[in-house]
């Protein structure tokens, strides 16, 4: 059984054996960059509580977060990353295990407009443009002056949402949610947090 079945079939996946879906390459990332397989399952559960159709992850790297959801949920998820080669891997796992309620775009995060979407994953995707340390390769140039640019611009689109709007938050500073959002849920030592829209 595939590591899709196994979800759908309530079958414990644990990471190492989920991760191996990616290329060796990327897999050593997964520890630091990408979304546990149990986590997900918590966000998703968030997410669709109130029906969100259409879901977005904000930052997606090689899709672990879509692809889990995407495997157990009609809704349907979208992953935008500036890292095209993990678009390309998003998108391959994608079509190779048969999930056709999931995509991936490469792009900018700039270029999203989250109107389109009802609701919102979101797992620290700035933090390498802070620290250096944090980056997984050379494939993007960014800095703290991109760092700014990119958390206003989420922090403006979150703003511009409706009422009632769901966004399941990881590892990631709650300056990032305007205050219009009432922080819900939290556990895991408050690094999961979970935020909905009330004003
Ligand atoms: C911490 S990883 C999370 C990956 C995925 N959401 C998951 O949970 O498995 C954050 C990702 O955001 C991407 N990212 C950072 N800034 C971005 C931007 N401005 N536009 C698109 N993607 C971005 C990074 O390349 C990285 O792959």
């Amino acid at each position: 059984m595939d590591v899709f079945s196994k979800l759908r079939n309530k079958v414990a996946v644990f990471d190492e054996e989920f991760d191996t879906i990616f290329p060796e390459d990327v897999r050593e990332h997964s520890n630091r960059h990408f979304t546990s397989v149990f986590i997900a399952q918590q966000a998703l559960a968030f997410l669709t509580e109130e029906g969100a159709k259409k879901i977005l992850d904000i930052g997606s790297g090689t899709g672990k977060f879509c692809l889990v959801a995407s495997a157990t949920s009609k809704a349907y998820f979208t992953g935008v990353e500036h890292r095209a080669y993990q678009v390309e891997i998003g998108n391959e796992c994608a079509q190779r295990f048969g999930l056709t309620n999931c995509n991936f775009i490469a792009d900018t995060i700039l270029n999203i407009d989250f109107k389109n979407y009802d609701a919102f994953y979101i797992f620290n995707p700035f933090l390498e443009a802070k620290d250096p340390t944090a980056q997984m390769d050379q494939a993007v140039k960014v800095g703290l002056k991109e760092y700014d640019t990119f958390s206003d611009y989420v922090y403006q689109q979150f703003e511009s949402l409706k009422i009632g709007t769901r966004i399941a938050s990881y590892w990631t500073s709650k300056t990032q949610f305007p205050t219009s959002y009432e922080l819900v849920k939290s556990s895991f030592g408050d690094t999961l947090t979970f935020w909905v829209k009330v004003s």
